[in-house]
Order: structure tokens, then C-alpha cells, then sequence
């Protein structure tokens, strides 16, 4: 049996008589990097927005952790360790990389924050912000203003503020969109190893990126589950072939992304 973290029965999410996401059953195994594709419109963000609870689902459920969530309000969620990253973790374009990293935790702490207080461990805190820095390989850039960042290096320190937040479960949506080939490349190393001992459901357009880093892809396909498995086995699917043939050529081939 495999260790499931993440799992949806039948979700369905209907916008006035449309159907963007169509009993959809998925199920993200612990510790799995897992790839949602699928062609413009498919309903891959919907389906993100209903997991993080930012859209109520018309019908079907959502277990974490063998828990029904389906219920649960986005601040619940969070909590309970599923982020999504580049949505709640915006960061501020004139504070310094640090200080951005440092109001992440603070969030984190929320109500415990009182603690750190009393104990007069901000400096703690600091160690803690330049840890995480440094896991995203950002700690030469501590003192940075954001704004003056490349692209590149602000998704880094996007992810170090959802790391801030102890994620179990990270949802990125499209976290190398709009970048060159070195960032592509520096993202997606980086997601690798924020992988370690933790899970990550993403949705990505980039083939090299899903063939390199993620164990398992689940393609949608107007709202509903079209395939799923590794990526030699999507990529070899007829079905997965023909969805990708009308919108862009070639897409599914890794090296042409
Ligand atoms: N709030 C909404 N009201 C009505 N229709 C919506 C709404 N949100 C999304 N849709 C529709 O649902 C479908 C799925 O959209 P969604 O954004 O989930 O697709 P996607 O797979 O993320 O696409 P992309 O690759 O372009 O990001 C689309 O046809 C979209 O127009
Ligand atoms: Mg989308």
C-alpha cells in the first residue's frame, strides 16, 4: 500500500453549468514530487485553488493525511501544513531578503509569537531566516533590497518564505513560468532539494522540468483525469499525445520546452 498524503474522491467544481474540474480522483504519494499537465484550460489551477480551499468544491472530497478537509477553511489548511507557494507567501519588494524571510516565521509562529517575545529571541529568529537563506542558496543576497533581485532568485526566496511555514505539502503553480534557461534550471534544482523529506504537488508546463525532477504526473484534460503515472509512461500515451497535439507541437518532448 503506498503511503498516500494527498488524495481527492470525485472533486468537482462547476462554474454556472461549466465543468472546469470533472470527478477528478488523485492521489500524491508521501514524499513524491507529483506534476499536474495538462493543455490551457484544463482546470489544473482550479484544482489547486479547491485544495488550498480558495474555491469551495461543487461536489467530492479531499483527505490529507486520511482527513476529510473538504470542509476546512484556507487558514485551517495551511496550519495543518499544506502552502501554496507564490500566492500566500507574496513578498515585499522594499524590505531586504532577510527581513522578508523573518516575517515569514513570524507568521508561522502566529499566536506562539508572544513566546518568542518574552524570551527576547529575536535573534534566534535571525538564525532560523539566514538557515533558510541558506538552504535556497540566497544568504550572499541577505541584505538585498527584493526589488534589486534577478527573477530567478525572488522564486528562490518565495519558496524559503513557504519553507518558513514548515510545509508537508507544497503546491507550486507553474514556479518556472516566465523565466530564461539558467533560472529554469537554478528553480528546479532548488524545488529537488526542498523536496527532501517533504511532498510537492506542481503544475508545470516546462517537459524538461516534469521529466527531470517529478516521480509521478497526473494529466488533465478539459477538467478531467486523463492519465496518470511516471513519465515515460504518460509520455508514451496516445491519448496524452493527441490532448498535447492541438495546442502546442512537440510539447510533451522533453528538450523542446
Ligand atoms: N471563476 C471562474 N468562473 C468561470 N470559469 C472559470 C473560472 N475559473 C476558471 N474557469 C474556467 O475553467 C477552466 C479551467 O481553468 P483553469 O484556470 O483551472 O485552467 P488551467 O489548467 O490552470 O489553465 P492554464 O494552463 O491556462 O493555467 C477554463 O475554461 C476557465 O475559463
Ligand atoms: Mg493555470
Amino acid at each position: 500500500m503506498a503511503d498516500v498524503i494527498l488524495e481527492t474522491k470525485n472533486l468537482t467544481k462547476e462554474f454556472k453549468g461549466f465543468t472546469a474540474v470533472n470527478d477528478v480522483d488523485l492521489r500524491v504519494q508521501r514524499g513524491h514530487i507529483h506534476a499536474l499537465i495538462g493543455p490551457n484550460g484544463a482546470g489544473k489551477t482550479t484544482c489547486f485553488n479547491l485544495l488550498t480551499k480558495f474555491l469551495v468544491p461543487t461536489s467530492g472530497q479531499i483527505l490529507f493525511n486520511g482527513r476529510d478537509i473538504t470542509r476546512d477553511k484556507p487558514a485551517q489548511i495551511a496550519r495543518q501544513g499544506i502552502i501554496r507557494s507564490f500566492q500566500i507567501s507574496a513578498v515585499f519588494p522594499h524590505l531586504t531578503v532577510l527581513q522578508n524571510v523573518r516575517i515569514g516565521l513570524q507568521r508561522e509562529l502566529g499566536t506562539s509569537f508572544h513566546f518568542w517575545r518574552s524570551e527576547g529571541s529575536l535573534s534566534s529568529l535571525d538564525e532560523r531566516a539566514m538557515a533558510l537563506l541558506d538552504e535556497v542558496d540566497l544568504s550572499s543576497f541577505a541584505d538585498t533590497v527584493t526589488a534589486d533581485l534577478p527573477y530567478g532568485r525572488k522564486r528562490a526566496l518565495e519558496i524559503a518564505t513557504t519553507l518558513a511555514m514548515e510545509p508537508e505539502l507544497m503546491l507550486l503553480d507553474e514556479p518556472t513560468q516566465g523565466m530564461g534557461h539558467e533560472d529554469v534550471h537554478r528553480v528546479t534544482a532548488l524545488i529537488k532539494k526542498v523536496s527532501q523529506g517533504r511532498t510537492i504537488l506542481m503544475v508545470e508546463h516546462n517537459m524538461n522540468v516534469v521529466s527531470g525532477i517529478c516521480d509521478r504526473i497526473s494529466v488533465l484534460q478539459r477538467g478531467a483525469m486523463l492519465a496518470e503515472g511516471t513519465y515515460a509512461e504518460v509520455s508514451k500515451n496516445p491519448q496524452v499525445m493527441q490532448a498535447y497535439m492541438g495546442t502546442a507541437d512537440g510539447e510533451l518532448e522533453a528538450g523542446h520546452a
